[in-house]
């Protein structure tokens, strides 16, 4: 294996050892097949292909110094990708085959886990796939779950340095009784224009409305949306946003450092009012926003291009939390 620059890596896809897959067919799991392929056979008219059954994971592992290794909360993203499965009528792995699905693809791939104090982490990317044929628009008799591995640098290539983001108010990633709150490739297909104006605007992301009335702060494309004033920590409540696991543990390291923790709905307005804002997710950790851009007004934060006091305690914490620097009281953090 080459030598790693792991300060200058991407978010973006590396090819490691090995993937790990399994099938569903004929009411069952195949045993855990490890393989060196990155390609997979699959029907042309497979429901994944022309229906969108389909769905992902996304979760980290993290070298300590103590050189272990560490993985978050796995079962919540199991929980999940259960609840996503059920939604778009998929079978889901049982979460004994997803717990060994996602070991294996890291042990298999120990060299590709990339060294404490780097910033970067191993990316671990379960995909489940509707892959028996269809024509009508009816679920699929067969399901493929693969885990793949691949080591990121954060998705904010800025990492822990505030970013712009852009108010997008032309279109919707999600509809208020669809499938925003589950991890669906539709979704992800739904913000590509959207993030395409953002990034070529010199925006890191796109800021959804929520898409009923276009008065509240939903969430960005690939992370949840939070804010702080008056010591408390603030998230939109709504039906079109995915449910972080970030963001859940964030609201309990909150309020374990003495925070309020408020989940409402947030009107656009309030923005004038914030002292802190940010992005937070697996892939994009804590990512500080310093200028949020709407049509005719830019609300502005922090000082100096420095993210603000709250998020950096918030951000250590967590980070200190998922490479084992200090104590995880409560228990998310499995050493492989
Ligand atoms: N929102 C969206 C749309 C996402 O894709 C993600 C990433 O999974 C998140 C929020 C953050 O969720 P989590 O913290 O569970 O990674
Ligand atoms: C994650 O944070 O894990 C995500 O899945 C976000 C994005 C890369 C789609």
């Amino acid at each position: 294996m080459e030598k790693f620059d792991w300060k200058n890596l991407p978010f973006g896809y590396y090819k490691t050892n090995y993937n790990v897959r399994s099938c569903w067919k004929d009411g069952k799991w195949s045993k855990l097949e490890v393989t060196d392929s990155e390609y997979i056979n699959l029907h042309m008219a497979a429901t994944c292909l022309h229906y969108g059954q389909e769905c992902f994971e996304g979760l980290k592992a993290y070298r300590g110094k103590d050189g272990k290794v560490r993985l978050f909360r796995w079962q919540e993203n199991y929980k999940r990708m259960a609840r996503t499965a059920d939604y778009i009528l998929m079978q889901c792995p049982p979460e004994e085959l997803f717990r060994e699905a996602i070991f294996t693809a890291i042990k298999q791939n120990a060299a590709y886990i990339p060294p404490y104090g780097t910033g970067a982490t191993l990316y671990i990317r379960p995909l489940l796939i509707g892959s028996g044929p269809q024509v009508g628009v009816k679920p699929s008799q067969e399901y493929l779950f693969i885990v793949f591995v691949t080591p990121v640098w954060p998705y904010f290539k800025e990492g822990f340095k505030p970013v712009d983001v852009w108010i997008c108010r032309e279109y919707d990633r999600a509809a208020p009784l669809g499938t925003g709150n589950i991890k669906v490739g539709g979704n992800y297909a739904a913000s590509l224009i959207p993030a395409d104006i953002a990034h070529k605007n010199g925006f890191a992301a796109a800021l959804y409305l929520d898409p009923r009335e276009k008065k509240y702060i939903d969430e960005c494309g690939p992370a949840n949306f939070i804010a702080i004033k008056n010591n408390t920590y603030i998230t939109p409540k709504s039906n079109s946003i995915l449910p972080s696991i970030t963001n859940k543990s964030l609201m309990t390291l909150a309020e374990e450092i003495g925070m309020k923790v408020e989940v409402r709905p947030v009107p656009i307005e309030e923005l004038e009012t914030f002292e802190e804002v940010g992005m937070v997710g697996t892939a994009a950790v804590l990512s500080p926003i310093k200028r949020i851009v709407d049509t005719n007004k830019i609300y502005t934060y922090g000082k100096n291009n420095e993210p603000g006091k709250k998020c950096t305690e918030l951000y250590n914490k967590l980070r200190a939390i998922q490479y084992g620097d200090i104590e995880d009281k409560h228990n998310w953090v499995l050493v492989l």
